[in-house]
């Protein structure tokens, strides 16, 4: 039985199958976490950042080993959606563990650690622009060994979840220490798509491993301008230490992007006024995509979502007819993450994005009313999956988000992301489609605020660590 991780992973066909390969496929979804091929969906999340201590390291790890053995697997994760969808059964709670490489040191477990030198120095030690460690929150600021992420149906749920698990960490008699909790919610727009708290419909654009999801986007939006497949090998590897042939894992990005919604809506306002007539497009600009989701390379104004969810927010256009940037700019953050078919690798640096915003709101988000805007205290949890950081999560951050000259000179920094604030204006299009602004810097409205790269291995990883 072999498994080809050189193709998209059409799961239902697996079940119906009874070839060898289709049982290697079902046999890796059960060794799999789940989150990674398709987001667990739960719109509250608890995320428990934790420490274990080196000195009682078997502890940790029987410790960690237990944990592990309740994670909600792939093929648990794909089969209990189908049953949700059919039955309407509220769904139980989601739960995905992941490790730092010092987590796998403190394990004392450096024999199946995952390769990579990104991996092994670590977040806090990469060249990314970063503010300085000792400005990141504390908890956040590079002593993690693991991640445990809760997913919940409900803010009650997620209180109960959190009370529970932080008693379990309180009973492991110091082996494992809870660092720091970060709490998810997603927030929805009028048309209950899922917004970030600038306020623009996020999480729609995602390469899609499942033949099933890209079926979905064939027949709702169509594939032809923009084919979402990516193959499994896109954001799985082989899971060191997982006691399969067909054990796999995933590299994980986590990072506390705290936004400043107030200088973020203030600024839109100051870049409408010197482009003539732009109004909302001063924004659509910064993005590449209206509140709404509509991309700003397809229309110079908002046109309405048809439909809620997912298939009534476009994603099948490239930037074909726009090589100028002048529709949408080079320095757009949609253009900037992905370019789509402007370059013919794009596709190669894309992960699986899974962020969540955190953070309570006590203003109306629709109100529009400048000074009720929040300045800071919320954001993006922002992760995402991915065969290789460098090439993916670090490729985006330093050499399209950050680099002022992606694409032509003087494109500037990403208006979203770009680090350090103020490293290069952008030029937006002042006359749509015909000609472009001055320079306008954009920048600094969110602030990176802690974060860690992580492994999520597979299932059997963790039931041998016990062992071990
Ligand atoms: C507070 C921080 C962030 C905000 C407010 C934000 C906002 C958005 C929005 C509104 C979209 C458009 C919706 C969509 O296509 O899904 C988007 C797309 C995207 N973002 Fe972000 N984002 C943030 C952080 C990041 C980070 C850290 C990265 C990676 C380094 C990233 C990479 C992407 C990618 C790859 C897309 C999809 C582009 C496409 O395929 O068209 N974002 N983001």
């Amino acid at each position: 039985m072999t498994l080809n991780l050189d193709q998209t992973l059409a799961w239902t066909k697996s079940l119906a199958a009874h070839t060898p390969d289709a049982a290697a496929e079902l046999a890796m979804l059960n060794d799999l976490q789940g989150n990674i091929l398709k987001g667990h969906g739960r719109g509250h999340t608890i995320n428990f950042f934790l420490a274990f201590d080196k000195a009682q390291h078997p502890a940790a790890r029987r410790f960690i080993s237990e944990l592990g053995a309740d994670v909600t697997t792939a093929l648990d994760q794909l089969t209990g959606a189908q049953v949700f969808k059919a039955t309407g059964k509220s769904a139980s709670p989601f739960m995905t563990l992941l490790l730092t490489a010092d987590g796998y040191r403190a394990l004392g477990i450096e024999d199946v650690m995952p390769p990579g030198q990104a991996f092994a120095d670590g977040m806090q030690n990469r060249q990314l622009n970063d503010p300085p460690q000792a400005q990141w929150d504390p908890g956040l600021s590079g002593d993690i060994h693991a991640l445990l992420i809760i997913g919940a149906s409900s803010a009650q749920d997620q209180s109960a979840l959190q009370a529970e698990f932080t008693q379990r960490f309180a009973a492991s008699d110091g082996a494992v220490r809870l660092l720091t909790v970060e709490l998810g919610k997603s927030i929805c727009n009028r048309d209950k798509n899922g917004i970030e708290h600038f306020g623009y419909v996020d999480g729609r654009s995602q390469p899609l491993a499942l033949q099933e999801d890209v079926d979905l986007e064939a027949r709702d939006g169509g594939i032809d301008q923009w084919d979402p497949a990516i193959p499994l090998s896109q954001l799985l590897v082989k899971c060191p230490g997982g006691q399969l042939d067909v054990s796999c894992g995933s590299y994980f990005v986590f990072r506390k992007l705290e936004q400043n919604v107030q200088g973020f809506k203030r600024r839109e306002i100051e870049l409408a006024e010197i482009l003539p007539g732009a109004g909302e497009r001063a924004g659509a600009s910064v993005v590449g995509r209206f509140e709404n989701g509509t991309p700003v390379s397809a229309s110079a104004t908002e046109i309405p979502v048809a439909k809620p969810g997912p298939a009534g927010v476009p994603n099948n256009f490239n930037f074909s007819d726009d090589a100028a940037g002048l529709k949408c700019p080079f320095a757009g953050h949609i253009r900037k993450t992905n370019p789509r078919t402007d370059t013919g690798d794009s596709k190669d640096h894309l992960m699986a994005r899974r962020g969540i915003p955190y953070g309570d709101r006590t203003d109306d988000p629709n109100d529009g009313i400048l000074a009720n805007k929040p300045t800071g205290g919320l954001g993006l949890l922002f992760m995402a999956y991915q065969r290789d950081l460098e090439n993916q999560f670090e490729f985006t951050q330093r050499f399209w988000v950050d680099n002022k000259d992606f694409r032509n000179p003087g494109t500037g920094i990403d208006p979203i992301l770009g680090q350090p604030p103020g490293a290069g204006p952008q030029r937006y299009p002042k006359v749509y489609g015909v000609s472009l602004s001055e320079p306008f810097d954009f920048s600094g409205f969110v602030t990176m605020r802690g974060g860690a790269y992580f492994f999520a291995p597979s299932v059997s990883f963790f039931k041998r660590l016990g062992a071990r």
